[in-house]
């Protein structure tokens, strides 16, 4: 009897963790699809206060408050990138990739946070990088902004300051100028939802009145830095703007109209509250009607949901020239009565209840659950709402605590996410143009330190080479990055 229920114990375990390559898609991808990997600069770079960079909200928050750190770890050595990107490059190369999605430290291009000075060893170091790369017939896709804001505009009032998109677009203009010749994918904020989430980590932050007011400044920087590209670039360096929005694919918990349009709507806060101003112009409805309705109850004369002005709405409209998309996890979704009305709180606001199957093979962070098939509905989502936009998979990737070189979870991670994008492309017409894995190596996640390890390499973090060490995952990611096939072998 034991026996059997091990038996089960451990075909659940391969069912919810190895690919089954017969069920995998068996046909190519297009020639000119893009496969890549995805780094960002205060994740691998350390070197924060080196030649002439100054200190981001990040360094601030993450460097000198090592407490708010799972394991105490802090970043200001991480990879060691500033010193050691050859090597990340070389990875780069031996993995086959098209592109290398990284980004740039605003304050170790401009350390006063303003485009007045700009410090040449910072634009060095790009500059170096983006060679180095070219030199390997990489392409790089270029994030402006990744979590690491100059920590003397977060002092001038951050992302609530209405001179924040101004800031942006003038930064913005700076790497256009600097690094655009050589650059066709840019990425203005990275994951704004998250960005607006966290916000309160570096200054003082009202949820459900500040987290819109950000949605708005960053949707505002967004669209100025776009105009920029527009207007000053476009025509001479050809290159596309997008944001990276990121989140999960919400699944109804059951078949009632109730979990489906609770499903709906967690969507629509996530995804739309981004997506739906750069492809309409406006909020989703939902978001408008349901924030009037608790602002209302709560005592508010207006909406806690700033109101776009036709101007607005003109300006950031049609400003994504492709859908750049995060995407990592499923959550399951469950109406609920109407959350208490007390004081704004932004969850309340979509008013949903969220969790996950605890039969989903768990990563080392509580949030990240294997669960392939959520890609599939993901991008069929997207490519019904949004137009058929041309999607980039611009993040997508597996966490363990071990750092593990027979990485096996991670390997049929991407085969399965991969597989199930290919169904979407091949079967429900869906347009990605590329798939970015996070990350080409172990680094600094956040809170969760170097306890979380994403890369398929590890990096000896107690070595002060920061050592770096292919795991099994990128063997198979640079067989598919060279063949195009997720299986031994493809239909043509
Ligand atoms: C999203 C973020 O862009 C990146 O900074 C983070 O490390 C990964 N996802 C994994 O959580």
């Amino acid at each position: 009897m034991l026996r059997f229920y091990r038996f089960i114990f451990c075909a659940t375990l391969l069912y919810v963790g190895s690919a089954d390559d017969a069920k995998l898609n068996n046909k190519k991808f297009p020639k000119n699809f893009l496969f890549g990997a995805s780094t960002s600069a205060f994740q691998i770079e350390g070197a924060w206060n080196l030649d002439g960079k100054t200190e981001s909200t990040c360094d601030r928050a993450f460097s000198k408050q090592p407490s708010i750190v799972i394991d105490g770890s802090n970043a200001t050595v991480a990879c060691d990138s500033y010193h050691k990107y050859k090597e990340d490059v070389a990875i780069l190369r031996d993995l086959g990739v098209d592109h290398y999605k990284f980004s740039l430290a605003w304050t170790r291009i401009l350390p006063t946070g303003y485009a007045n000075e700009i410090n040449e060893a910072g634009v060095k170091y790009y500059k170096n990088l983006i060679r180095e790369l070219k030199i390997n017939q990489i392409q790089p896709m270029v994030v402006i902004y990744h979590n690491d804001l100059p920590q003397s505009l977060q002092d001038k009032g951050g992302f609530l300051s209405p001179l924040f998109p101004e800031w942006f677009a003038n930064y913005s203009r700076v790497c256009f100028e600097l690094f655009g010749d050589d650059v066709s994918y840019w990425l203005t904020i990275n994951e704004p939802f998250e960005v607006c989430a966290t916000a309160s980590n570096s200054g003082p932050f009202v949820d459900g009145i500040d987290t819109y007011i950000c949605a708005l400044r960053l949707l505002t920087a967004h669209a100025a830095a776009w105009h920029v590209y527009d207007k000053e670039f476009r025509n001479k360096q050809k290159g596309k703007v997008a944001m990276a929005l990121n989140g999960e694919w919400m699944e109804p918990a059951s078949n009632s109209t109730e979990d489906i349009n609770a499903a709906e709507t967690r969507m629509q806060f996530i995804w739309g509250s981004f997506a739906h101003p750069l492809y309409y112009g406006d909020w989703p409805e939902i978001m408008k009607t349901r924030i009037a309705m608790r602002s209302k109850l709560e005592g508010f004369n207006q909406s806690r949901l700033p109101e776009l002005t036709q101007e607005q709405i003109n300006y950031i409209k049609g400003t994504n020239d492709f859908f750049a998309m995060n995407h990592y996890t499923t959550i399951l979704v469950k109406a609920i009565e109407e959350p208490e009305i007390s004081s704004p709180n932004s969850t309340a606001d979509i008013g949903v209840f969220t969790y996950q199957r605890d039969d989903w093979l768990s990563s080392s962070l509580s949030w990240l659950k294997y669960v392939p098939w959520g890609m599939r509905k993901l991008l069929n989502w997207l490519k019904d709402e949004y137009f058929s936009p041309n999607i980039i998979i611009t993040e997508n990737g597996w966490a363990d605590s071990t750092g593990q070189l027979d990485d096996d979870v991670r390997e049929n991670y991407i085969k399965e996410y991969l597989s199930n994008t290919r169904d979407a492309m091949d079967e429900d017409g869906v347009n990605v143009m590329a798939y970015s894995v996070w990350s080409l190596m172990d680094n600094f996640e956040w809170i969760s330190g170097y306890t979380a390890k994403f890369g398929m390499a590890y990096v000896d973090f107690n070595s002060p080479n920061r050592t770096r060490t292919r795991k099994n995952s990128s063997f198979y990611f640079e067989k598919v990055c060279k063949t195009h096939c997720l299986v031994e072998k493809c239909e043509d």
